[in-house]
């Protein structure tokens, strides 16, 4: 093996230290080249050094650089030296994380992962937690948990019975709730379209004091860290409203739950441990790798109850945890274990420094795009920067400048009917000079400042 995992590091190394001098963008032309995996598949094996080699020759040049340093799309984290390099210890372990009998290393190391992420988001110690694919299955798994609890107080079992005949749920969101939780929503049964939807403010924040009456099962979602502005509801209040009604909250804190870690930033996210359930992402924010999500819940019976399984053949009984008693999956990868690495590397100040860099980038690329000019769309108080670089036609013309330029890489989003680039800055790779970089890139491309001359997308193209 050692020749074959030795040429799969020494081309994976090459890749990531390329990282910070590629164009972010592949490509057309590699892009294109990709027809050259439309084969069939040949009757003979092939030797695994050359599947290898062939992978790295025609893929590496069509990917995107995201796990780079100017990478600023959508909300993606990149990779921590030390989780990427516990991912490939899990890929060699290959173990089936779902019984602590029959898996105790990885079992074991998620459950002190579990620990410290409680610890370091400022949750109740005692929630139950499942590490899955991303905040979308986090979703569905906390609000699997939660439609459990709900209906149970009504003296409905959701397992056993579904949700055929079963009492009304009422789920309320906010007007600016993530098409993921809406999607999630849909999967456990309850409609992605029979909710009731609060207003939110210009920040996208839900309105606290728009939030309905409720009686009888209920259960509240709310969002800290809106994907495009960062902005966090009032949670605070929310939970103390919703639970004085009987009401579980729920909480989409993809990239935003990890404010907490943060000393400037928590006061963001106050109050959010009085929550029921929660969701978030390691590939975002913590740097882990893809694809990592985590589930918290406060009732571990309630998420254990719409979860757990037995069988005959099946070692489930252990005084231990079992991870698949938690998660939808049965057979799982340790994704845990990818966390535990991080934050054993980071440790509490590397977290914490790692937040407050990032949200102190953002702030530094809206002062840059007001001082050029440029609108900036939201209040920068997380890492989500909004910027108008003029009418939609022409914010979509410098959008895609920019990314053909290949310093950096933003998208496009459209905010309360304005078209934006969404610069999101969430890599543990990003240093203050690529920020600077990134910008000297925007203003030579829109012929901001001293720029002027030098400008392909004059505010006439
Ligand atoms: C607020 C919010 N919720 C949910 C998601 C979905 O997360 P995932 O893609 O990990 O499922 C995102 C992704 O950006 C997000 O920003």
């Amino acid at each position: 093996m050692l020749p074959l995992l030795s040429l799969a590091a020494e081309r994976a190394s090459r890749y990531v230290e390329s990282l910070g001098e590629r164009p972010v963008a592949p490509n057309g032309r590699a892009v294109t080249e990709l027809t050259r995996f439309d084969i069939p598949l040949q009757d003979q094996p092939i030797d695994p050094r050359d599947v290898i080699a062939e992978l790295d020759a025609g893929i590496t040049p069509a990917t995107m650089a995201m796990p780079g340093p100017r990478f600023f799309g959508f909300v993606i984290g990149g990779s921590l030296p030390a989780g990427l390099a516990a991912d490939w210890l899990v890929s060699a372990w290959d173990q089936n994380t779902g019984l602590y009998n029959s898996t105790p290393g990885t079992s074991h190391i998620e459950q002190v992962a579990l620990r410290w992420l409680l610890d370091v988001l400022g949750l109740p110690a005692d929630c139950a937690g499942a590490f899955v694919t991303g905040t979308t299955v986090a979703h569905i798994t906390a609000l699997a948990a939660a439609r459990h609890a709900v209906l149970q107080r009504v003296g409905w079992n959701v397992e056993a019975d579904g949700l055929f005949g079963a009492p009304p749920i009422t789920v309320v969101v906010g007007e600016e709730a993530h098409p993921t939780l809406l999607k999630a929503l849909g999967v456990v049964g309850l409609g992605r379209k029979r909710i009731v939807r609060v207003p939110t403010d210009r920040q996208g924040r839900m309105r606290a004091d728009a939030l309905p009456r409720l009686s009888g099962p209920a259960i509240v979602c709310v969002q800290v860290g809106n994907v495009n502005t960062g902005a966090s509801d009032p949670v605070r209040h929310i939970c103390d409203d919703a639970h004085a009604q009987g009401a579980w909250v729920h909480v989409d804190g993809a990239f935003g739950l990890w404010a907490r870690v943060a000393p400037s930033r928590a006061h963001l996210v106050d109050g959010v441990e009085r929550a029921d359930s929660w969701a978030t992402d390691g590939h975002k924010w913590l740097n882990v790798p893809y694809d990592n999500g985590i589930a918290f819940v406060r009732d571990g019976d309630a998420l254990r109850a719409s979860m757990a399984i037995t069988a005959e053949y099946l070692p489930t009984t252990t005084p231990q945890r079992n991870p698949s008693d938690y998660t939808p999956e049965l057979s799982r990868r340790a994704r845990g274990v990818t966390v535990w690495a991080a934050m054993r590397s980071l440790g509490r100040s590397g977290l914490a420094e790692l937040v407050e860099r990032n949200c102190r980038q953002a702030r530094r690329f809206a002062e840059a795009l007001t001082d050029a000019g440029f609108e900036v769309l939201n209040d920068v108080v997380l890492n989500q920067v909004l910027v108008a670089f003029g009418d939609a036609d022409r914010t979509r013309k410098v959008i895609a400048a920019i990314q053909q330029d290949g310093t950096m890489w933003a998208g496009e989003t459209v905010w309360q009917g304005h078209t934006a680039m969404r610069i999101s800055v969430c890599s543990w790779m990003t240093t203050d000079e690529d920020v600077e970089r990134s910008i000297e890139a925007i203003y030579r491309l829109t012929g901001a400042r001293d720029h002027a001359a030098q400008s392909p997308v004059s505010s006439s193209a």
